[in-house]
């Protein structure tokens, strides 16, 4: 039986991820268009604010892969072998593992991988707590580097799990490099279920980005918010509104901040200014046609072997498979 407390590694020291944080964000800042990596969203109050995003009405992406996932649990399944290691790629909450670990208990070891140390080890301790059979071995980290997986997952065969759209928040030349690491990162033979947003009416994707609660504008004014607690900056979170706009050539949302005035902010010994009306791009969420996934994923390496979407096609889960060894 797995003990219920395992210790969470981390892949880097506290201290090497705070100067990657802090070295981003001034590189961000001080380019002519600024920006901040999405990845900064999730300390452990963005993870919350992330939480509180998948129950909103108007944000369809949780509540339909949660659907497909239910719907197709058995057939999803089918593609893990017996006693396998399952490594979830942004894991979040793990709500969507227990759905598959309710379709069928096949899994031997859970690698939750995340940046959001905290939540990743409360979560963890959790799901480790409901169910004592699976040795849950969460591992701190950011996933588009190499990691260290724990010995226990090393010596069984490898199922990837990358669902909620994560994909999407890469450029599709990033989202197309992630594909070749995940393939390094699990072997030969191995199988990566990967959810996907899908392109569809603008309003819906509007609205889901621009709830009427406000929620998604707190989630990219913590950011701001963490710079000041983390970095010890003085930006006027009150000074920022958030903008979140469809960009339909390029298949994308894009989320900003923008600066209601002219301004400054003093961020690890920088002064940065900012005109009114000036932003910084925090996030691009690209949405995908079902053939467009497929093709990026063949490029990667990955054979597409089946694929589930919900009657309304807004969303999708791929099943993908590495035929022989990483490229
Ligand atoms: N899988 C969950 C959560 C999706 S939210 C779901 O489907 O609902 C995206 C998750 O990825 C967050 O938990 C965030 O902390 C994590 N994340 C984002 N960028 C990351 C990175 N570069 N490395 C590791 N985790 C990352
Ligand atoms: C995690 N990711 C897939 C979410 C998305 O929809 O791109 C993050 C998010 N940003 C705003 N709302 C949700």
């Amino acid at each position: 039986m797995a003990s219920p407390a395992r210790r969470l590694v981390r892949s880097d020291p506290q201290d090497d991820a705070q100067a990657a944080f802090a070295r981003d964000v001034i590189a961000g800042l001080t380019a002519a268009r600024k920006s901040i990596p999405a990845k900064y969203f999730y300390d452990a109050e963005g993870s919350r604010l992330f939480e509180a995003i998948t129950e909103l009405p108007e944000y369809y992406p949780t509540r339909t892969e949660t659907r497909i996932l239910k719907d197709n649990g058995a057939a999803i399944v089918r593609h893990f072998p017996t006693g396998a290691t399952l490594v979830e790629f942004g894991s979040g909450s793990s709500v969507k593992i227990r759905i598959v670990l309710a379709a069928a208990d096949k899994l031997a070891v859970y690698v939750p991988v995340d940046i959001s140390a905290e939540f990743l080890a409360a979560e963890a301790a959790s799901l480790q707590k409901d169910f004592p059979r699976l040795s849950v071995l969460p591992v701190a980290a950011d996933f588009t580097k190499p990691f260290v997986l724990p010995a226990a997952a090393v010596k069984r065969p490898r199922v990837g799990f990358f669902p909620g759209s994560t994909i999407g928040n890469f450029e599709p030349r990033q989202a197309e490099n992630f594909l070749r690491h995940a393939a390094r990162m699990l072997g030969r033979d191995s199988t990566l279920i990967v959810g996907v947003d899908l392109v569809k009416d603008t309003h819906i994707l509007h609205a889901a980005y621009n709830d009427a609660g406000g929620v998604t504008a707190r989630f990219n004014l913590n950011l701001l918010a963490r710079i000041n607690r983390d970095l010890g900056a003085d930006f006027d979170v009150d000074g920022f509104a958030h903008r979140a706009i469809y960009d339909d050539k390029l298949g994308r949302i894009e989320m900003h901040l923008v600066s209601r005035r002219r301004q400054r902010a003093s961020v690890c010994r920088r002064v940065i200014e900012f005109e009114p009306g000036e932003r910084i791009h925090t996030e691009n969420s690209y949405k995908y046609t079902l053939a467009n996934f497929s093709s990026l994923a063949r490029q990667a390496g990955w054979t597409p072997l089946a694929r589930w979407t919900d009657s309304g096609e807004y969303f999708s889960v791929h099943a993908l498979a590495l035929q022989g060894a990483p490229r």
